[in-house]
């Protein structure tokens, strides 16, 4: 089975096999079938966080489980749940329609809902555990349903038990969010208020914030459609305050925000600094507007964005000596 159309950096890779399934009881009845029990396993929504760098010698199981439901409503709140195969974006869009806050510092992100949960997805000031209640997902051994609350997930910047403890160990078929009928709007993200204050909406509601990231990010990320690409291809590093004041004291204009006890600093700024934005080897490139999103111009193998990916990070690490780690996952 050609991977190439279900993953977003629109590279080619095989699958040994694959299926689709509509709901956890689809799910269940497949991860029990017999030849399937003892091969590897591979979850996929939109695909739009993974790089494909080999063939996939297992089962590739597209997530494509739907639907919305009000669970429980009172004139403050919503318990909204959504299937894992619902487009994230549409999401958003239904519950800023409805007027529900919470989500629309979320707009726009590409993938799926039941991909949302694993690497609690962030932007513009706003995280997924936010306003996550709970989950639901299959034991990929016993086929058994699992309700997760919030911490369990064991949240963490573009982390969660999914990524360590639980990794290939559980399918998201179900994500409920707690959302706001008489919404706080989050304008702490600098490049958010900037934009607000740039088309004079001095109060803004969630449409308006939810239609400033869509714009923000249009001019800055490419489309996946348009361009292959898995937005940020690494994370912002988090490093202690003494590296940082040392880093600091050689590059005075260095950006970085506070992260507890420690500093992040934008790996866009790290790249970019070493001249990367824009350069190309072969059809792997680093995106012009944005030094942290790698992009495939056309045929590009994941192998060679991963060269692509190991320059950036050597000569990063010989700059300001930095470590950086994928965002993506690499299988
Ligand atoms: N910058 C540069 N050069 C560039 C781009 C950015 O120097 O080419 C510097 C600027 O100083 C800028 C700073 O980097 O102020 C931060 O840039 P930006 O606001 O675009 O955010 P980011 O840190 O690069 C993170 C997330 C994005 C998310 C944005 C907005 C990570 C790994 N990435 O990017 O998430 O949309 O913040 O909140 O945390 C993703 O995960 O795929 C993703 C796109």
């Amino acid at each position: 089975f050609d991977l190439k159309d279900n993953n977003t950096m629109g590279v080619r890779a095989k699958a040994r096999y694959f299926a689709s399934v509509t709901s956890a009881d689809e799910l269940r009845q497949l991860l029990l079938q017999r030849e399937y029990k003892v091969i590897p396993k591979l979850m996929l929504g939109g695909g739009s966080n993974i790089l494909f760098v080999n063939d996939f010698e297992g089962l590739v199981i597209h997530l494509n489980i739907k639907g919305r439901e009000i669970l429980e409503e009172n004139n403050k709140e919503v318990l909204f749940k959504v299937g894992a195969g619902e487009n994230w974006h549409e999401t958003v869009k239904y519950a800023v329609d409805n007027g529900w806050g919470g989500i629309e510092n979320l707009s726009l992100i590409p993938g799926s809902v039941g991909a949302a949960p694993i690497q609690n997805i962030g932007a513009y000031g706003v995280e997924l555990e936010d306003v996550f209640e709970s989950l639901e997902a299959v034991d990929l051994d016993t086929g058994i349903s699992k309700t997760f609350d919030k911490s369990s997930c064991e949240f963490g910047y573009r982390d969660s038990v999914f990524k360590n403890e639980f990794k290939g160990k559980y399918i998201i078929t179900q994500v409920t969010l707690r959302l706001q009928k008489d919404p706080e709007v989050n304008t702490t993200y600098g490049a958010l208020s900037k934009h607000l204050e740039e088309k004079g909406i001095s109060n803004p509601g969630i449409k308006d914030i939810s239609e400033t990231v869509i714009s923000i990010r249009q001019s800055k990320l490419p489309d996946p459609a348009k361009i292959g690409n898995t937005g940020s291809f690494f994370k912002n590093p988090v490093i202690s305050s003494e590296t940082f004041e040392e880093l600091q004291k050689e590059y005075p204009k260095i950006p970085n925000y506070p992260a507890g006890e420690e500093v992040k600093i934008p790996a866009a700024w790290l790249i970019d600094q070493c001249g990367w934005k824009g350069k190309q080897i072969g059809d792997a490139g680093v995106h012009k507007v944005h030094a942290l999103v790698i992009v495939n111009y056309g045929n590009a193998t994941g192998a060679e964005i991963i060269e692509l990916a190991e320059k950036i990070r050597h000569s990063v690490f010989e700059k300001f000596g930095v470590k950086l780690i994928p965002e993506v996952n690499i299988v």
